[in-house]
């Protein structure tokens, strides 16, 4: 079992576009361990983005994540961050295939909807930076045995 990190940008929350967002994770199976709505700040989009704090669209980034509120999740499921990854499709809207998330809701390279940890060292950091243990409610759906073998 893998917990992996997302966060509907702002552009997801202002479109409206969270329920039905959502209800694709659900509907996979994946299940939500943790979810909060919060204001990104500056510093925080600095320690979330480190990797790309010196590339020349960094600001413009910043100023994106941070012009509206945005809901941070946790996601639990059998190789959660790499099906989540697929789930959301290539970086830009314009390249992402049909039948993903931003290649069915977005048509930008910046306004892609979601983000999604890239790798268990990122989901484990990104977790860490928007939640506290005492906030992540791991459980067990009782529909799981309708939605894999035991031995998967
Ligand atoms: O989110 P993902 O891992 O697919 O892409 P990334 O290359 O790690 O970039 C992080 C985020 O920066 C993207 O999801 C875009 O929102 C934004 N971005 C941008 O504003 N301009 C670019 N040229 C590339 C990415
Ligand atoms: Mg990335």
């Amino acid at each position: 079992m893998q917990q992996t990190f997302i966060l509907f940008k702002p552009d997801c929350v202002q479109r409206r576009l969270m329920g039905k967002v959502m209800s694709r994770f659900e509907d996979k199976g994946l299940n939500f361990v943790a979810m909060k709505m919060l204001q990104i700040t500056p510093e925080l989009a600095q320690q979330h983005y480190a990797e790309h704090v010196e590339k020349s669209w960094y600001p413009t980034l910043e100023q994106f994540i941070t012009g509206g509120p945005v809901v941070a999740a946790v996601l639990e499921g059998l190789d959660a961050i790499r099906v989540v990854r697929e789930m959301l499709g290539a970086t830009s809207g314009l390249q992402a295939s049909a039948g993903t998330i931003r290649g069915d809701f977005s048509a930008s390279r910046q306004m892609n909807l979601v983000h999604g940890s890239d790798g268990p060292e990122a989901a484990a950091r990104e977790i860490a930076l928007y939640f506290t243990a005492a906030e992540l409610c791991a459980h067990e759906p009782t529909i799981t045995p309708w939605l894999r073998a035991a031995d998967e």
